[in-house]
C-alpha cells in the first residue's frame, strides 16, 4: 500500500524542479513522503546547494553556515554581521518565501549588508541553497519551521 502511494513522488519532484516556478520550485519535504536527504529533503538538491553555498555564501556566512561570531551585535557601521544559517539563529523563524525573497533581493536596500543574488543565481539555485542550509538544521528545528511555513502559506492564500 505504502510503496504504492509514494511511487509517483520522484517524478513529481522532478517536474516541480524542472518547472522552476515561483513560489518554491522545490517543495519542502512532505511528512511521510521522505527523500533520501536529511529531514526527507531531496539529496541531489542538498548536494547542489552545498556547492552553491561554498561558492557564493560561505565567505560571509561561514563554511558550515555558522555565521560571524558576534552576529547579533551591530558593527561600527550599524549593520549586523552575517548570521548563522545552520538553525542556531533566526533563519528558521521565516517562511520559505521570505527566505527566498531575502536571498534574491539582499538587504542592502533596507540598510543591511547582504548583496542581492537575483542577478547571479537562478530561482532553482536559490531553492537548492535553501535546501542545503535547511539540511544542517536539527530535526526539531526543521519540524518547527515546517509549521511556521505552513501557517505562512495558509495566510498568503
Ligand atoms: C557579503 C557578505 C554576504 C554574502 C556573500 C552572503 N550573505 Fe547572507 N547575509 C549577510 C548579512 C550581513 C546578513 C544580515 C543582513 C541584515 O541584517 O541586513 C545576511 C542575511 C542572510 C539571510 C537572512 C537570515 C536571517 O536569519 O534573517 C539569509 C537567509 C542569507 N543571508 C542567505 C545567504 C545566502 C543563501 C547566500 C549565498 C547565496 C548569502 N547569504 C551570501 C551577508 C552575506
Amino acid at each position: 500500500m505504502r510503496t504504492h502511494r509514494i511511487s509517483g513522488l520522484p517524478l513529481l519532484l522532478f517536474l516541480s524542479l524542472a518547472a522552476c516556478s515561483d513560489p518554491p520550485s522545490v517543495a519542502p519535504a512532505r511528512p511521510g513522503v521522505p527523500g533520501s536527504g536529511p529531514h526527507g529533503l531531496d539529496a541531489a538538491a542538498v548536494a547542489r546547494g552545498a556547492g552553491i553555498f561554498r561558492q557564493h555564501c560561505a565567505s560571509c556566512h561561514g563554511d558550515r553556515a555558522q555565521g560571524a561570531l558576534a552576529w547579533n551585535q551591530p558593527g561600527a557601521d550599524g549593520k549586523y554581521p552575517p548570521p548563522p544559517l545552520d538553525g542556531s539563529a533566526h533563519a528558521w523563524h521565516h517562511s520559505y518565501s521570505w527566505l527566498k525573497d531575502t536571498i534574491r533581493q539582499g538587504t542592502v536596500n533596507r540598510g543591511g549588508g547582504m548583496p542581492a543574488w537575483s542577478g547571479t543565481l537562478s530561482g532553482a539555485d536559490i531553492d537548492a541553497v535553501i535546501i542545503y542550509f535547511q539540511s544542517l538544521w536539527p530535526e526539531e528545528i526543521y519540524q518547527a519551521w515546517l509549521d511556521i511555513d505552513r501557517r505562512a502559506r495558509k495566510a498568503a492564500r
